[in-house]
């Protein structure tokens, strides 16, 4: 199954790399537009981004795909009210680095505030007319964790340095890959996604 994915995140696309082997991934071009997300929900953005790219793709699309997948996904602290959330791409803009951003959303918590965390993910599925039957739908993963003291490792990317999954005293920026792929937000979205489109690749 060929998939268009609607993201220009290097991030995501590199674990989207590992997470769906077996489909044939198809990227978001580089002159490609970006995709508006207004939504106040992981939902509704991911299904405006596929809904979008979709739209886009049927009129300056270079080859037949046979769905659009998109992402949305980001990081909900307990003691920031699950903030940056849905925001969490557009978390402290001024700032370029995430190693800036990341100290930043560290230093927003008091030292004895209440540290749990979790990271979301929900992908939209749009099925391409005359290539797929069907509405587009959504899956969604997260993984519990809570919030380093500090920015650990030079793993993943974005807020994976400083969140510890539970059960491990590493971050997501110390473990392995491999690791973070068994039990990420974006995994499990994805194991659900496998299962939804019946494991067909
Ligand atoms: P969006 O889905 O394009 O709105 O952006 C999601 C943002 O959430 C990313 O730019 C990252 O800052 C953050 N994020 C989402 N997934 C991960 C992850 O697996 N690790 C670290 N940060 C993530």
């Amino acid at each position: 199954m060929k998939i268009l994915l609607a993201s220009s995140n290097q991030g995501k696309l590199a674990e989207f790399r590992q997470l769906l082997a077996g489909f044939d991934l198809v990227p978001w071009p580089s002159d490609a537009p970006s995709l508006p997300e207004t939504g106040a929900f992981f939902q509704d953005n991911a299904l405006q981004k596929a809904e979008g790219a979709k739209a886009w793709w049927l009129e300056h699309g270079t080859e037949a795909v046979d769905g659009v997948l998109a992402d949305d996904s980001g990081l909900c602290v307990d003691a920031l009210w699950g903030g940056p959330g849905v925001l969490s791409a557009r978390f402290a803009p001024d700032l370029s680095s995430y190693r800036d951003k990341n100290h930043r959303l560290l230093a927003l918590l008091p030292e004895d505030a209440d540290r749990t965390a979790r990271f979301v993910c929900v992908l939209a599925f749009a099925p391409m007319p005359g290539r797929l039957h069907g509405e587009p739908f959504t899956v969604s993963g997260t993984v519990e964790g809570t919030l380093a003291f500090d920015h650990r490792g030079q793993g993943g990317f974005g807020y994976d340095p400083i969140f510890i999954p539970d059960g491990y005293d590493q971050t997501f920026g110390e473990l392995p890959s491999d690791t973070k792929h068994t039990l990420s937000h974006r995994a499990r979205a994805c194991a659900a996604l496998r299962a939804r489109l019946g494991g067909s690749s």
